[in-house]
C-alpha cells in the first residue's frame, strides 16, 4: 500500500471523530454513531482503494452503511480489506467520559480475521514485552515477566482492564500479584495500543472484551512491534456456528498476531473523540476544531501524529449540516 493512502485514511477517522464529538455527554450514543458512521461513510468515498469492509457495524441486514461486505473507496487499486469503529466507546461519547476513539485498519484482501461480534479474550503488550506473556498463563507470572522487561518492580507495573463482573476474579490476582490497576468503563481499543507506546501509563491490557476491537488493535500492535494473543469466546451455538464458518475449528485455539493479521502490510489510523490514553479529544475555537490523530504503517514502521486545525465553514460535511441534523 502506498504511503500517501495513509493520509488519505487520516482525514476519515478525523470526520468521523469530528461528527461524533458534537454529540459528547449529550446521552445520545446512537446519534454519536450515526453521526460518525455517515461522515466515515462519505469520506471513503474519496479514498484511492478497492476496499471491502470486513469488520464494521454489523451484517447487511442491520446496518444501513459500513456493513460486512460492503465496498468502499474509489474502486482502484489496491484490493484491501478495511475494519472500522467509527466509534470505539460509544458509552463514552455518550456520557462525556474518556476514552473514545474514531479507528480503523487497512491490510491487503483476505489477511484481516473477519472476527464476528462476540467476545474475545485478549492480552496486549507493547514490544519490549514481545515472547514474554502468554495468555493462558497465570496472571502473576505474565506480570512479573512484564515487570523484568520493562525494568520495573510488579509494585510499578499497570494494567488496564475493563470494569466488568467477568473480570472481578481477575482484578483479585492483579492486586494479590502487587501491580497497579486501572479500571475502564469503555474502549479497550486505545489502552491496548497505548501499552506500546513508552511512558503511556499503560504496561498490559488483559481480559474480555469485543473480537472485532481485537482485529483492530492487533493491526496497531502489528505496525508497533508489540504483542496480541487472543481466544474467541462464543456465548452460544450460533457464536459457534459463526466461528466454524471463519475457517475456526478448534475453539480453544489462541489466535496469534500474525493469525488475526496476516499481512505485514498493515495501516492504522485512530483520531480522538474525547481524551484516551493514545490520543486528545476533538477541541472547539471559534468555528474551527482541533483533531489528533495517529497514523502507522507497518512496512515502514513509520507513527504520525497528526494535529490538525479544521475551519468548519469550510468543510462541506459540517458547512452544509450534513452530520449533525438531529443536533442543531
Ligand atoms: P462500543 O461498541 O459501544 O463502542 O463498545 C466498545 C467496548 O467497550 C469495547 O472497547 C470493548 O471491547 C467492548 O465494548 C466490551 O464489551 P461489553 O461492554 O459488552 O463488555
Amino acid at each position: 500500500m502506498e504511503r500517501e493512502l495513509a493520509l488519505e485514511f487520516a482525514r476519515v477517522t478525523e470526520s468521523a471523530a469530528l461528527a461524533a464529538a458534537c454529540w459528547v455527554g449529550k446521552g445520545n450514543k446512537e446519534a454519536a454513531d450515526e453521526a460518525a458512521v455517515t461522515a466515515m461513510r462519505v469520506m471513503f468515498d474519496t479514498v484511492s482503494v478497492d476496499g471491502i469492509v470486513v469488520i464494521g457495524e454489523g451484517e447487511m441486514d442491520e446496518a444501513p452503511m459500513l456493513y460486512i461486505g460492503e465496498k468502499v473507496g474509489i474502486g482502484v487499486p489496491p484490493e484491501v480489506d478495511i475494519a472500522v469503529d467509527p466509534v470505539e466507546g460509544t458509552n463514552n461519547v455518550a456520557g462525556g467520559r474518556e476514552g473514545a476513539i474514531a479507528v480503523l485498519a487497512v491490510a491487503p484482501r483476505g489477511t484481516l480475521l473477519n472476527a464476528p461480534d462476540m467476545y474475545m479474550n485478549k492480552i496486549a503488550v507493547g514490544s519490549e514485552c514481545k515472547g514474554r506473556v502468554f495468555l493462558d498463563a497465570p496472571v502473576k507470572e505474565n506480570l512479573r515477566q512484564v515487570a523484568k522487561a520493562l525494568g520495573k518492580l510488579i509494585s510499578e507495573v499497570t494494567v488496564v482492564i475493563l470494569d466488568r463482573p467477568r473480570h472481578y476474579e481477575m482484578i483479585e490476582e492483579i492486586r494479590r500479584s502487587g501491580a497497579r490497576i486501572k479500571l475502564i468503563l469503555d474502549g479497550d481499543v486505545s489502552p491496548a495500543v497505548a501499552a506500546a507506546y513508552a511512558n503511556s501509563g499503560v504496561d498490559i491490557v488483559m481480559g474480555i472484551g469485543g473480537a472485532p476491537e481485537g482485529v483492530i488493535t492487533a493491526a496497531a500492535l502489528k505496525c508497533l512491534g508489540g504483542d496480541f494473543q487472543a481466544r474467541l469466546c462464543p456465548e452460544d451455538d450460533n457464536e459457534i456456528t459463526r466461528c466454524h464458518q471463519m475457517g475456526i475449528a478448534d475453539l480453544d485455539k489462541i489466535l496469534t498476531l500474525d493469525e488475526l493479521v496476516k499481512s505485514d502490510d498493515v495501516i492504522f489510523v485512530a483520531t480522538g473523540i474525547t481524551d484516551s490514553f493514545l490520543l486528545k479529544e476533538v477541541r472547539y475555537y471559534k468555528r474551527r476544531a482541533i483533531t489528533q490523530t495517529i497514523v502507522m504503517r507497518s512496512t515502514s514502521g513509520t507513527i504520525r501524529h497528526i494535529e490538525a486545525h479544521h475551519d468548519l465553514d469550510r468543510k462541506p460535511l459540517f458547512r452544509d449540516n450534513r452530520i449533525n441534523l438531529k443536533f442543531d
